[in-house]
């Protein structure tokens, strides 16, 4: 019997506000439908997963796959199931990139296992499941990834109060790319806290951050792509301080600037992963777009009206 798709999530890239965002500072953050993931469930005869990385029995899978693994077990001890199943994860969202493809698989399997029992369940009751994979691939994480994938809307995001869904209607396009660089996200976050804990003109960063994303939010707010991508600009500046940018990411955000983009930014927990460029039209983005395809970069442009 074929795997029935169950759940199909997307990936986010955070506009701006990564990092301060675990400090309680205001973030946003967008789906970004140029990639998915899907996840279906069958009746086996062992719990079984199959993914990108690994196809073989449940208990036998790697360290990178122990959060879905923990959420897969927790959930069938928790229900009290006995039937086997196996999960399939097919995604083409790149790993470890700031592009949210742990939110989207912890998210992704948490909706297709309450589908596939067919256990009444509301989005806190995903988020919840959710979350016990994300603490173990992140540790502390902020929840911006969970809740943007979780809802596939924009948000305006500050940890621990309820989610502002923050409609965005902008005129400018955002470019995404990928260094190709795996990004340390867990490993940056902790040595952000070390130097924000260590000398208040770290904590000052943060908040600056924070300010920027609260001036972001206005700008959106007032469709002026110009002024947002000056803001970008301020927020990369910061990051560098914070020390998670990093020489692949500085380089591609030198091209974008140089080809024509109101602003430009490392996205998501940096040091690799990925950076997002703003244009002030679809010519200037594919400039943009052809000039980082040019040294060997995987680019995706997505419209900000409307959110497409
Ligand atoms: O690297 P990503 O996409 O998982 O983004 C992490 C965002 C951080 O703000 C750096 C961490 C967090 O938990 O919010």
């Amino acid at each position: 019997m074929e795997n029935k798709v169950l759940s199909k999530t997307f990936s986010k890239i955070i506009l701006i506000g990564e990092h301060s965002v675990v400090y309680g500072e205001p973030a946003i953050a967008i789906p970004f439908h140029g990639t998915s993931l899907e996840v279906s469930i069958k009746k086996c005869d062992k719990n079984h997963l199959t993914c990108k990385f690994f196809d073989g029995n449940l208990e036998e899978t790697s360290e990178d796959l122990l959060g879905v693994k923990t959420l897969i077990e927790k959930f069938l001890e928790f229900y009290k199931i006995k039937e086997k199943i196996c999960v399939k994860i097919d995604s083409d969202i790149p790993n470890e990139r700031g592009m949210g493809s742990s939110a989207a698989s912890s998210v992704g399997v948490a909706r297709a296992l309450f589908e596939y029992f067919e256990i009444s369940h509301d989005s806190n009751d995903i988020m919840e499941w959710a979350n016990i994979s994300e603490k173990i691939i992140h540790g502390n994480p902020s929840g911006i990834d969970v809740n943007v994938v979780l809802h596939d809307k924009s948000i305006y995001y500050i940890k621990g109060q309820e989610i502002q869904l923050f409609p965005i209607n902008l005129d400018a396009y955002l470019i995404i790319a990928d260094t190709g660089i795996k990004g340390r996200t867990k490993e940056a976050v902790s040595d952000v806290r070390k130097l924000v804990e260590s000398d208040e003109i770290y904590e000052n960063y943060v908040k600056e951050l924070g300010v920027l994303s609260q001036n972001a939010k206005k700008l959106i707010e007032n469709n002026q792509p110009a002024k947002l991508g000056e803001i970008m600009n301020q927020a990369h500046e910061l990051l560098l301080k914070l020390t998670v940018s990093d020489c692949e990411l500085d380089i591609m955000i030198d091209i974008s600037m140089k080809n024509g983009a109101l602003g430009a930014k490392l996205t998501g927990g940096g040091r690799g992963g990925c950076m997002i460029a703003l244009a002030e039209n679809i010519e200037i983005a594919n400039k943009i777009k052809d000039s980082l395809e040019k040294i060997g970069k995987n680019v995706w442009i997505s419209s900000l009206k409307n959110e497409e």
